[in-house]
């Protein structure tokens, strides 16, 4: 689709009509501009706005520390950086569980900050809000298997639809949101014979993460992804580049630079005209200025 600027953004719409093509959608998660930037430049089809920000950047152990609020915060610096892919933002806990009218109130706020969709976790308990949201014209990604802001509930990040019954109720609730209008349908951490029967069993692409290969498109987090975040490795994810390594290499390079007194060099500073300098009298001063 062109926009009134004449750049051509990935949509709702044109992700689903992907259900069944070759080539498997990609989305990848992004918390701020700069993420934002990397990832489109990458060509990836969609960002997500994930409400993983309150583990992989804000630091807290679960992500039901997050309000929408700090969603939208993130969600304004992704849309900042005018990504070419879709702008898909969470809702976090607890956003949609009170009523219709918060509901599509906090969805509405995340498509202000500068998302083009929501994605809300859970199956047929939250058809009301799908709906309502839906309602409200905002195109809505549905979220099945290991949910993690019922990591409580569940017992922790576990593995989800192992027996036949706990399959049966994926792929029920994985057409009751299709049917209900959900654009696509993210599912996390189950066997992929779920995910494939999920897969042939709704009109909207699947996008996995930790559900193997039977999905119409992946997604992974950005800090997994590029290994800035390293103290948990999940089975599913595969790390593309050590950048948390890297970084600590460049920072331990800069400090000994410092306390060398090889930063900064002559040329990495600015200098005042020789008049300007002789006239503040610092020539002949005692400058170890490498050059
Ligand atoms: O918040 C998030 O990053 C997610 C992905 C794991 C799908 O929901």
């Amino acid at each position: 689709m062109t926009d009134l600027t004449g750049s051509r953004r990935t949509t709702a719409p044109a992700v689903s009509a992907a259900k069944g093509s070759d080539t498997p959608l990609v989305m990848v998660t992004a918390y701020d501009a700069p993420s934002a930037r990397a990832v489109d430049a990458a060509g990836v089809d969609m960002i997500l706005v994930g409400d993983s920000v309150a583990m992989v950047v804000l630091g807290y152990d679960d992500t039901l520390h997050v309000t929408i609020d700090d969603l939208a915060h993130h969600t304004a610096a992704v849309a900042r950086a005018k990504p070419r892919a879709l702008v898909v933002a969470d809702l976090p806990w607890m956003s949609y569980h009170v009523s219709r009218e918060e509901t599509v109130r906090n969805a509405a706020q995340l498509v202000r900050a500068g998302a083009t969709a929501v994605k809300l976790e859970g199956g047929r308990k939250r058809l009301d809000a799908v709906h309502a949201i839906l309602d409200a014209e905002i195109p809505v990604m549905g979220h099945l298997g290991l949910t993690p802001q019922s990591v409580h509930a569940l017992g922790g990040f576990r593995v989800q639809g192992k027996t036949l019954d706990a399959a049966r109720i994926i792929v029920d609730d994985a057409v009751a949101l299709a049917e209900a209008g959900c654009f696509a349908v993210v599912l996390e951490c189950v066997p992929d014979a779920v995910a494939r029967m999920v897969t042939d069993s709704i009109a909207v692409p699947t996008i996995g993460i930790g559900a193997g290969r039977h999905c119409d498109g992946q997604v992974l987090v950005y800090h997994d992804l590029l290994g800035i975040e390293c103290r948990v490795a999940p089975k599913f994810v595969r790390r593309y580049a050590d950048v948390h390594a890297q970084s600590v290499a460049a920072l331990e390079q800069f400090a000994d630079d410092v306390r060398a007194g090889r930063f900064p060099a002559s040329g990495e500073t600015y200098h005042a005209a020789d008049a300007v300098t002789e006239a503040l009298g610092l020539y002949g001063s005692s400058e170890h200025v490498p050059a």
